[in-house]
């Protein structure tokens, strides 16, 4: 297929562009910034260029991950989040109809289902972690990213509903390469936060790159969908409560071997996990799972600590007898 990946200049675009390629898709990368993965200079949110970018490559698909996001919340203006998320989306999804694209999929984000209160956690008198799935509501974004790319996914809708384009709608959790802005006060290294994250709210980008490939052979079967995208998680439900006052102790009845592991590099786990994101209906409806979980990358510390092969740490099933399966 003929594919049109916006944000190709990005953190995502340079790992999908050439796992698209590897598919054996022909793609046109499109990115105001320069890059090798980029062929068109330009921003989605210049209607002239979107048609352009569509018409003249034959697009057959496209895969809309360009952005302002989380990092721009503090150096770019609401108007521009407006400008480029949801113009640009809607310059997009028209043009896309206009011109016989047979699907879209929209990178979405868990961040627009954090409202403040959740984001409080503990500290906010939450008594328990929030088990987060798609079908979550009201959904109260708290910052301007979270709203346009919400207000981007309804348009993503309307458009299928009015003109029957197959849309996925992938809302990914956390995949950045940099610190959390919050480093300073979780204290712990960025290897260590991130491992940690593994467990609830975070994915490798490698990982975010394969649900898009997934995600475009999927749309025509689906029509209109919304996954959670994340490392699979092994809490379950009834864990929420224990999660929120003693996270520690959780993650060591799932695994066993993880303080040991830990230890020998002065790693620590979170104190308290406010959230979890819920990954199964990817699992399920979408037929895309995350190659890389904690679980993972625990067995490669465990490995590359004592100079072993890839050996597994013991994982033990949940307390309702069910084996860890990734739900
Ligand atoms: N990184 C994460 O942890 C994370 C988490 C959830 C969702 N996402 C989403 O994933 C997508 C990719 O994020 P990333 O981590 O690769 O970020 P990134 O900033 O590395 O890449 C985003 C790309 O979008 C491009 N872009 C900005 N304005 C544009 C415009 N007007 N037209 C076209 N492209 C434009 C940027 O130049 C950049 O190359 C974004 O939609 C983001 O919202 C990212």
């Amino acid at each position: 297929m003929r594919v049109l990946v916006t944000g190709s200049s990005g953190w995502l675009g340079r790992t999908l562009v050439p796992r698209l390629r590897a598919e054996g898709h022909e793609v046109v990368g499109l990115d105001p910034v320069p890059a090798p993965t980029t062929a068109v200079v330009g921003s989605v949110a210049d209607r002239g260029v979107v048609r352009t970018a569509i018409r003249d490559h034959g697009i057959e698909a496209v895969i809309h991950a360009g952005a302002l996001h989380k990092p721009h919340v503090a150096r770019r203006s609401r108007a521009d989040f407006l400008a480029v998320n949801v113009a640009g989306t809607l310059n997009l999804l028209e043009e896309a109809v206009a011109h016989g694209v047979d699907r879209f999929v929209f990178t979405s984000t868990t961040s627009l289902m954090i409202s403040n209160a959740i984001r409080a956690g503990r500290a906010g008198g939450a008594a328990g972690a929030v088990w987060i799935t798609e079908e979550m509501a009201p959904l109260l974004p708290r910052n301007v990213y979270g709203v346009t790319k919400l207000a981007a996914e309804h348009l993503c809708r309307l458009v299928h509903e009015e003109h029957r384009l197959p849309v996925v709608v992938l809302r990914t959790s956390r995949f950045f390469p940099e610190e959390d802005d919050m480093a300073h006060e979780i204290g712990l290294s960025g290897e260590n936060t991130k491992t940690n994250e593994l467990l609830f709210r975070r994915l490798t980008v490698e990982d975010a790159a394969e649900a898009h490939v997934v995600a475009l052979e999927q749309a025509p079967a689906l029509g209109f969908d919304t996954f959670i995208v994340s490392a699979p998680t092994p809490f379950r439900r009834e864990d929420t409560e224990s999660l929120i006052e003693r996270a520690p102790a959780v993650v060591a009845r799932y695994f066993p071997d993880y303080p040991a592991i830990y230890a020998r590099r002065g790693w620590s786990m979170f104190d308290s996990i406010d959230r979890v994101y819920d990954p199964s209906k990817a699992d399920r409806v979408l037929g895309f799972t995350c190659r890389t979980g904690f679980r993972e990358r625990l067995a490669e510390l465990a490995a590359e600590s004592d100079g072993r092969g890839h050996a597994p740490p013991r994982v033990v099933a949940n307390p309702a007898g069910r084996p860890y399966n990734g739900e």
